[in-house]
């Protein structure tokens, strides 16, 4: 899979990259990502990447020329399954969403700044458009770095025991039920007997229910849907 990010601040996804699973993932290929610099795009002596809004109101507007210049030319490099617009007037991410898009083969991601992108970007290049949540970050980034997060581990092979993203929470409609590890006694503070009872059965239930029970207290909207 390869994952395409246009951005004006590369450099923010050093971090997120760079660490952990995603490297590893990056480092056995089983995902390529490759950051482009809108402002290297821009035929503008100053290198100037956005404008005043034709309506009023504070706030510029990254400009369509730059912007269709790079998505023009990786398209004519290879066909993108989707081409997302992060925004926070977009759809709600949800693991349904990431199931999705971790089947893909090529997929493009623009970041917004400022008031947001010429709507006319909107219009005729993106075909997906996501927030990560009713709040507004500085920028698309963060929210970028963090839908290519749960994509990438969702690609066969990247995480070492593929069950573990199937017992994920939200896979089945549910909070994941609670996890212990030795001691099994910490300062009396006891992990549940029926973890402790090696009877395989007795422990699926007591998860399954775990899990419900937790769900219903936490968020019971999951179970309205
Ligand atoms: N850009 C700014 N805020 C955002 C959000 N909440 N989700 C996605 N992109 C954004």
């Amino acid at each position: 899979m390869r994952i395409d990010i246009l951005t004006l601040f590369p450099e923010m996804f050093q971090g997120p990259f760079s660490e952990s699973i995603v490297r590893r993932a990056t480092e056995k290929k089983l995902v390529e990502i490759e950051l482009h610099n809108i402002r290297d795009y821009t035929l503008d002596k100053h290198k100037k990447v956005d404008d005043y809004p034709y309506s009023s109101g504070a706030g510029m507007v990254m400009s369509i020329e730059p912007i269709a210049r790079v998505i023009d030319k990786l398209k004519s490099e290879r066909h993108y399954d989707h081409i997302i617009y992060m925004t926070p007037d977009g759809q709600q991410f949800k693991q349904r969403i990431a199931n999705t898009l971790s089947l893909s083969g090529n997929i493009m991601i623009l970041c917004g700044h400022y008031k947001g992108v010429d709507q006319r970007v909107r219009d005729h290049y993106i075909t997906m458009e996501i927030s990560i949540g009713d709040f507004v970050l500085t920028g698309g980034e963060l929210a970028a770095a963090v839908v290519s997060d749960a994509i990438i581990r969702l690609i066969p092979g990247v995480l070492s025991d593929e069950t573990s993203a199937l017992t994920d929470s939200f896979q089945d409609g549910l909070l994941s039920p609670p996890v212990y590890t030795r001691p099994a006694d910490y300062n009396g503070w006891k992990v549940p007997e029926v973890l402790l009872s090696g009877n395989d059965k007795l422990i699926e239930t007591w998860k399954e229910q775990q899990a419900y029970e937790r769900t219903k207290r936490l968020r019971p909207d999951l179970l309205e849907d």
